[in-house]
């Protein structure tokens, strides 16, 4: 959506504020034939004010149609996945957040740069009760994000059923003529698991690996098909799955990387594929040279999790293979097809964006290292071989200063590491440079993998949490503290 529509919509989200809860079902929609066409995410009504802008989020309960079935879900606003919500940089935000649901959660802005003292990780939010997150976007906030509940022991559960949504920030940067010519689409990555037609509760093995649904859906749709107006896209990718990796090609087309977790690349990144674990976020841009369908395609990623053998039932259970045909992860599942406009002729693309910080490591003030662990049958996994305790405080840090993190996993299985709060550059892989400079907030670690990240601890005191993104490790232990003092 370029930004003259954007503004369209907000002005007329301004008008029709009130209530803000807008309940609309985004299933089900379906075209002549078969054919299921991708609806956008609603967006989140706001009130914008003299540089203020007021919005509402409520979590509630509510029956939404999936892939042909009445299920009931957990939805933000009665949406799921939940309304975008649509900011930009210098945004003086007040953000009510309602708890409708009969358990406590609250929201988490994954992404933001603001204090850890308004995205408060370790609060919680009885049911009818309410929440003001009220803070300011930096400079430099611009980018796909994305927003979901944060209390500890629920959030895999939470989020299984349907507690999720994107948040834009857009900057300066998207104004260049290249991003405004190109038609864009949010694109919220969320596999569903049913049970008959209720969200499945997680069994042992869920909360081993992190529970996969069987269904691959694109902003709540299952397979739905992009029918192209334009012949460049610009594709904002937030996979909010609980522990699904996705790692994306579309037929026939490179991928152009833009942007990763905090806002632009310097210059995009031409891929052949993608690999987007759980919290990631990416902007692709797209340029269809001919007409035709292309599948969007989730292509099988071994993430290391272990399978239940066919026989013998927890002694036959092996890793990373795929026995008794019960893994969906054998071959591609096409997500989306986008089907070209006629006589496509697509316009340029950015040859370049903004220069990023190099940060200077040899001017770290601490070195800090993070062994990732797990005890697989007993489903608990640890960063330093401790649990998660929310009184226990594990990192302290000096606000203003530089600090490298040494991530070490020596689990069997990937787990993406997610710090709040301190967006990070990545420094290195095993020893290898990373080849592109980017900022980032969650990075992947496979087998063995030792990565080493910098993180400046900037502007902000306050106590906050890093762990990792397969929510279910999450809630079964694998989240520390770190505390920024002034
Ligand atoms: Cu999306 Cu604590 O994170
Ligand atoms: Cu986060
Ligand atoms: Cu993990």
């Amino acid at each position: 959506m370029n930004d003259i529509n954007r503004r369209q919509l907000l002005t007329a989200g301004a008008a029709a504020l009130a209530g803000a809860v807008l309940p609309r079902s985004l299933f089900g929609a379906r075209a002549a034939g078969s054919e299921t066409l991708l609806l956008e995410t609603p967006l989140l009504e706001t009130r914008r004010s003299a540089g203020l802008i007021e919005a509402r989020l409520e979590s509630v309960v509510k029956p939404l149609s999936v892939a042909g079935q009445q299920v009931s879900l957990m939805t933000y606003n009665a949406s799921a996945p939940g309304p975008i919500l649509r900011l930009r940089e210098g945004d003086a935000v007040r953000l009510t957040y309602t708890n409708r649901l009969t358990q406590p959660s609250n929201l988490h802005l994954h992404g933001l740069h603001i204090s850890p003292q308004v995205d408060l990780p370790l609060l919680e939010v009885a049911p009818g009760d309410s929440h003001v997150y009220a803070f300011e976007l930096p400079k430099g906030s611009s980018g796909t994000h994305w927003y979901h509940p944060h209390v500890h022991g629920n959030v895999a559960a939470q989020m299984a059923a349907g507690l999720s949504g994107a948040m834009i920030v857009s900057g300066p940067m998207d104004a260049m003529p290249e991003l405004v010519a190109a038609e864009e689409h949010v694109l919220v990555l969320k596999d569903l698991a049913l049970q008959g037609s209720a969200i499945k509760s997680h069994d042992m093995m869920d909360w081993m690996n992190g529970q996969e649904g069987e269904l691959q859906l694109v902003n709540g749709q299952l397979k739905p098909t992009l029918r192209a107006q334009k012949a460049t896209l610009r594709l904002r990718l937030v996979n909010a799955s609980n522990a699904r990796y996705y790692r994306l090609k579309l037929e026939d087309h490179p991928l152009y990387l833009i942007a990763t977790d905090g806002g632009f690349v310097e210059k995009p990144v031409m891929l052949e594929e993608l690999l987007l674990a759980p919290g990631e976020r990416a902007e692709v841009m797209v340029q269809l040279t001919r007409e035709g369908s292309f599948k969007l395609q989730n292509l099988p990623y071994k993430r290391g999790t272990m399978m239940m053998g066919g026989m013998g039932g927890m002694g036959g259970m092996s890793r990373g293979m795929n026995m008794g045909g019960s893994s969906a992860d054998a071959a591609p599942v096409t997500l989306l097809t986008v089907v070209a406009p006629s006589n496509p002729k697509p316009t340029p693309l950015p040859t370049g964006f903004a220069s990023l910080e190099r940060l200077d490591v040899g001017a770290a003030v601490a070195t800090r290292r993070i062994t990732f662990s797990e005890q697989m049958m007993q489903a608990q996994f640890f960063f330093n071989k401790k649990s998660f305790d929310a009184k226990r405080i594990d990192f302290s840090g000096k606000r203003g200063t530089l600090e490298v993190w040494e991530l070490h996993n020596t689990s069997d299985m990937d787990h993406p590491f997610h710090l709040h709060s301190y967006p990070f550059q990545i420094i290195d892989r095993n020893g290898v440079p990373e080849p592109y400079r980017a900022w980032k907030d969650v990075v992947n670690l496979k087998k063995n993998d030792l990565v080493r990240i910098a993180v400046p601890l900037r502007d902000f005191t306050g106590l906050t949490v890093y762990h990792c993104h397969v929510v279910e490790h999450e809630d079964r232990g694998m989240m520390g503290t770190l505390e920024v003092r002034a």
